[in-house]
C-alpha cells in the first residue's frame, strides 16, 4: 500500500506545466466509440481513469495504443460489444459515458452500475431521461441499466439541472440520431465545449456548446480526426492554491486562463496577487491573506472540483470563511480529515464555517475522494511536521504524478510504500 507524506515546505516558488484535463479527456476517449477511423489524441494526461476508460474501449472491441507518453491511437472501426463490465463500470463513474456512444452506434447498450467517487448519490435520471426523449427503450434494475433504439430521432430535451456528465451523454447520443435534437439548460462547462469540437472535427454536426442550449444534427456517420485535449483547470487551480497556502509565487503554464475566472476572482479576493498572461498565470501569495466565501456552482460558477482544496486554504486565512455547496449532496468528507489537521471548521447541512487558525499540525489522514485527497497534500505543505495521506489511489485517479509537480516548486512531499 502506498502513501504520500508532505512535509511542511518552504514558499512555493517556480514555473509548472498543467496537463490535460481528466474531465475532457474521459468524454472524448468515450466518444471515440463513435468514428470509424483512426482517432489521434494528443495532451492525454497520465491518470488512473484515463487507464480504466481506455480499459473500457478495448473491452468494447476498440483498438488503443499509446504513440507517445500523452498520445493515443484509438481505432473503433470493430466496435463489437456492447456490454460493459462490472469490474470496469465499478472503478470509475464515467465510464458511464460509453452509453450514449453504443446506443447511437450499436443500437443498444448494457451498464452496470456505476462507482467513482462517494460524493452524493450520484443518479444517472437525467442520462436515461435524454435517451428515452431520443427513441431509447430503458431498462434498469439494482445492479444494470440497459437502452435499446433501432432508429434514434432527435427530440428536444430539458435537463432539470445541467449535469455535466447527461449533457455529454445525450450529446453523444444524439450525433448520429435522425434529425434535430435541442439540449436545454445544458450544461456549459469548458469540457463540453471540448468534446463538441471534437466530435465535430470526426463529422457531426453540433451547434451551442458552452451555451445552456445546444443543437444536435443527426449525421450518417462519424470518421476519424485529431484532437489535443484542453488544460486542466482544476489541476491548475490546486497548483494555484499550493502558491497562495505557503505564500509561495507560483506561474503555471499550460492554461486556458478565461477557464479559471472563478479562481483567480477568488484568490484576488482573498488578497493575493494573481498576473494572467496569454496561456499562463502567476499566483503570488502574502502574509495577509483574509478570508472569502464561496458557493459552488455548474460553470461558469465556481467549480465544486476546487471547493476542496479552497478549504485547505481557508483553514488559515485570517477571519471566517464560508463554503457553501450547491452541486454534490455529501462533499464534506474532508472537513473531518482537515480537523484532524488543527483545522476550525463546523458543517450545517450545506454550508462549512471555517475559522483560520495559525498553524496546521501534521497527521495521519485519509483521501477520502478525488479533490479531498488534493485539498490534504495543500494543507500538508504547510502542516508542522509530516502529514501522511492514505487511499491515495483517489488522488491517482485525477492527478498525472502530483507529488512529482509540487516537489518541481520546492515542496517537501514524496510517496512511501508500506
Ligand atoms: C462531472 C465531473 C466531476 C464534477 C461534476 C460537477 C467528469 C468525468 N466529472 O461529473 O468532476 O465534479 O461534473 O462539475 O466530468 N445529477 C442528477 N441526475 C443525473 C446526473 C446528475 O441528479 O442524471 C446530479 C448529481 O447527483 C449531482 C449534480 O447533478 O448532484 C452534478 O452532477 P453532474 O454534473 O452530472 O456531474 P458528473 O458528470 O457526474
Amino acid at each position: 500500500m502506498e502513501k504520500i507524506v508532505v512535509e511542511k515546505s518552504p514558499p512555493l516558488q517556480g514555473t509548472v506545466r498543467v496537463s490535460g484535463a481528466k474531465n475532457a479527456a474521459l468524454p472524448i476517449l468515450a466518444a471515440s466509440l463513435l468514428g470509424t477511423e483512426d482517432i489521434i489524441l494528443d495532451e492525454v494526461p497520465n491518470l488512473k481513469d484515463v487507464e480504466i476508460m481506455c480499459e473500457v474501449l478495448k473491452s468494447l472491441g476498440s483498438f488503443v495504443e499509446y504513440l507517445e507518453p500523452n498520445t493515443i491511437r484509438i481505432n473503433s472501426k470493430n466496435l463489437n460489444n456492447y456490454e460493459t463490465k462490472y469490474e470496469l463500470m465499478n472503478k470509475m463513474r464515467a465510464s458511464f459515458l460509453v452509453m450514449g456512444p453504443l446506443l447511437t452506434r450499436l443500437g443498444k447498450t448494457k451498464n452496470s452500475l456505476p462507482g467513482g467517487c462517494a460524493i452524493g448519490a450520484r443518479p444517472i435520471d437525467l442520462h436515461l431521461k435524454g435517451f428515452k426523449a431520443l427513441g431509447a427503450d430503458i431498462k434498469q434494475n439494482d445492479d444494470e441499466v440497459s437502452a435499446y433504439s433501432d432508429n434514434l430521432i432527435g427530440n428536444t430535451v430539458y435537463l432539470d439541472f445541467p449535469s455535466v456528465g447527461a449533457t455529454e451523454n445525450i450529446m453523444m447520443a444524439a450525433t448520429m440520431a435522425e434529425g434535430e435534437t435541442i439540449i436545454d439548460n445544458a450544461a456549459m462547462e469548458p469540457e463540453i465545449v471540448d468534446l463538441s469540437n471534437f466530435l465535430n472535427k470526426l463529422g457531426a454536426d453540433i451547434r451551442g456548446a458552452g451555451t445552456s442550449t445546444i443543437r444536435i444534427k443527426g449525421v450518417k456517420y462519424l470518421g476519424g480526426a485529431r484532437h489535443s485535449i484542453i488544460p486542466d483547470r482544476i489541476e491548475a487551480g490546486t497548483l494555484m492554491i499550493g502558491a497562495a497556502i505557503t505564500k509561495g509565487d507560483v506561474t503555471v503554464e499550460n492554461v486556458i486562463t478565461s477557464h479559471l475566472k472563478p479562481i483567480t476572482a477568488k484568490l484576488k479576493e482573498c488578497g493575493c496577487i494573481v498576473e494572467e498572461d496569454i496561456d499562463s498565470i502567476r499566483v503570488i501569495g502574502n502574509n495577509n491573506l483574509r478570508a472569502i466565501d464561496i458557493k459552488t456552482m455548474p460553470y461558469p460558477g465556481f467549480p465544486t472540483d476546487m471547493q476542496a482544496q479552497f478549504m485547505a486554504l481557508m483553514t488559515i486565512l485570517e477571519g471566517k470563511s464560508t463554503v457553501i455547496e450547491t452541486v454534490f449532496e455529501n462533499r464534506f468528507m474532508h472537513v473531518e480529515e482537515l480537523k484532524k489537521m488543527g483545522a476550525n471548521i463546523t458543517i450545517e447541512e450545506r454550508s462549512a464555517t471555517i475559522v483560520g487558525i495559525k498553524k496546521l499540525i501534521g497527521a495521519e489522514v485519509r483521501a477520502t475522494d478525488l479533490r479531498a485527497g488534493a485539498a490534504l497534500v495543500l494543507a500538508g505543505l504547510i502542516a508542522e511536521g509530516k502529514t501522511y495521506i492514505d487511499e491515495i489511489y483517489h488522488i491517482d485517479r485525477g492527478y498525472d504524478k502530483i507529488e512529482d509537480k509540487f516537489r518541481k516548486l520546492g515542496a517537501n512531499i514524496y510517496r512511501i510504500e508500506l
